[in-house]
């Protein structure tokens, strides 16, 4: 197994153990309800410095996201999806550069078809709909913040991950 496959699953263990999320338990799943997790994989290039500027222009987005970074949206594994979903998240989100600018011209096309595969197999266990993938630029952290508040929105509507636990 790769060095950076191992601190992606390191990190979905860590995530499903809650350790490092201090205030959740003190916040409003103490109170009872539902906060979603979400995992997002993010382009270096464009979601990730999208959601970077997000934050250095103080707009506010839900703290349900907890982003890896990947240097491009084409080294997504669909593995990596799966491991997340069935490590306890409740859903995934997947951002990169827009159709026509990945930095290393087609990653963002495979990255397109793998998500297709992905959603094919997670339809079978009624998934599909906690995988959402964006093309979001370095300079959109507008719209990174809104679909941060989209996605928790709807993840929320949905309730947990019903696989969260059963598998592994
Ligand atoms: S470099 Fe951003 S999707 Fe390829």
């Amino acid at each position: 197994m790769e060095k950076r496959e191992r601190g992606i699953l390191l990190e979905a263990e860590k995530f499903k153990e809650n350790k490092g999320v201090k205030k959740e338990k003190m916040g409003e799943e103490a109170k009872g309800e539902f906060e979603p997790k979400i995992i997002g994989f993010t382009c270096n290039w464009c979601t990730y410095a999208g959601a970077d500027l997000a934050g250095t222009s103080r707009k506010k987005y839900p703290p349900n996201v907890r982003l890896i970074r990947l240097m491009c949206s084409g080294r997504l594994d669909p593995m990596f999806v799966l491991k997340v979903l069935l490590n306890g998240a409740d859903a995934v989100f997947i951002g990169g550069c827009h159709p026509g600018e990945c930095h290393y011209i087609k990653g963002n096309f495979y990255a397109r078809r793998r998500i297709a595969a992905i959603r094919t197999i997670l339809k079978q266990f009624g998934l599909d709909n906690r995988v959402r993938a964006e093309w979001c630029s370095a300079s959109e952290g507008d719209k990174f913040a809104r679909i941060m508040k989209e996605m928790a929105e709807d993840i929320k509507k949905l309730g947990p991950n019903p696989m969260r636990g059963k598998i592994l």
